[in-house]
C-alpha cells in the first residue's frame, strides 16, 4: 500500500489525483482538463503528462475510462476516440511514463472504490453501483466480488442506448429538470431492477453530489445511496486497481 496515481478520463475531462490506498482518500488536490478533441491515444497521453507535472510523483498509476478491457486491451471505445480499440493501454503508460501502469474500466474503478471504502463497505447480496456522466456505466458486485466490463448503459430502451435517455449529459443538453430527468432515471433504474433484482444500488458520477435534489423524484423497489466519495471515486478506483 502507498501512494498511486490515479487518472479518471472520460468524455468531457481528465481528473486526476494521487491517492493513498491504504486509506482510500486523494492526497492533497486533483487536477483536470479538459478531454482533448480528439481523445486519441497520443493525445490523452500528453494531456495526462500536463496532469502528472502538476503533481508530485507516484510509484504506480492507475488509469481507467470508458472501454470494455479484455486481456490488457481496449475493446471498445464510448464517447472518446475509436482509436483506444485495440491498444495495449498498460504498455503504453508504461512506455510513456516509466512506470508501472493498470487501467480498467471507469464504472468499474468507481464501483471498487465505493465497495472498499465508500456507499457500499461491507455490504452484502447483489450490490449495483451505477454512473451517470457523459454515458451510463455499471459494475454489479455480488458479496463484495465485481463482475467487471458489463455495459448496462447500452440496455435497449426506447429503441436506443439507455444512456442516450438518462445519462447526465441528457440532462444537460436537453435542459432537464430534475423531476424530469429522475422520471428517465426511475424508468432507466426500474429496467434495471426487473433483470437484477439489487439489494441496494449506488449512484455514482459528478451528478451524485446533487443527490438530495433529485432523489425525490426516484422510485425503486431496493434502496439506492449516492457515491460516498462523489466525483472522485473513478480516480479512487483506478489508483486502488494500480496496487
Ligand atoms: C461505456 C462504459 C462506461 C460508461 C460510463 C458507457 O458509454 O460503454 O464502458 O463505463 O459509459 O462512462
Amino acid at each position: 500500500m502507498g501512494v498511486n496515481l490515479g487518472i479518471d478520463f472520460g468524455g468531457s475531462s481528465i481528473k486526476a489525483g494521487l491517492v493513498d490506498t491504504a486509506r482510500g482518500r486523494i492526497v492533497g488536490e486533483t487536477v483536470s482538463v479538459a478531454t482533448p478533441v480528439p481523445s486519441t491515444p497520443h493525445a490523452v497521453v500528453e494531456a495526462i503528462r500536463v496532469l502528472d507535472a502538476r503533481l508530485p510523483d507516484a510509484r504506480s498509476i492507475g488509469f481507467c475510462f470508458p472501454s470494455v478491457v479484455k486481456q490488457g486491451r481496449a475493446c471498445t471505445a464510448a464517447n472518446i476516440d475509436a482509436a483506444w480499440i485495440g491498444t495495449d493501454v498498460g504498455a503504453l503508460l508504461t512506455e510513456a511514463f516509466g512506470r508501472r501502469a493498470a487501467f480498467l474500466n471507469d464504472a468499474d474503478a468507481a464501483g471498487i472504490a465505493e465497495m472498499r471504502f465508500g456507499a457500499g463497505r461491507g455490504v452484502p447480496g447483489t450490490v449495483l453501483v451505477l454512473t451517470f456522466g457523459t454515458g451510463i456505466g455499471s459494475a454489479p458486485f455480488i458479496d463484495g466480488r465485481l463482475l467487471p466490463n458489463t455495459e448496462f448503459g447500452h440496455l435497449e430502451m426506447r429503441g436506443a442506448s439507455a444512456e442516450l435517455w438518462a445519462s447526465a449529459r441528457v440532462r444537460t443538453e436537453l435542459s432537464l429538470g430534475w423531476a424530469d430527468w429522475g422520471a428517465r432515471v426511475t424508468e432507466y433504474l426500474a429496467h434495471m431492477e426487473r433483470l437484477l433484482w439489487p439489494d441496494l444500488m449506488i449512484l455514482c458520477g459528478g451528478i451524485s453530489t446533487h443527490f438530495a435534489e433529485f432523489a425525490p423524484f426516484l422510485k425503486t423497489r431496493a434502496p439506492i445511496r449516492p457515491a460516498a466519495l462523489g466525483a472522485e471515486a473513478g480516480i479512487i478506483g483506478a489508483a486502488l486497481a494500480a496496487e
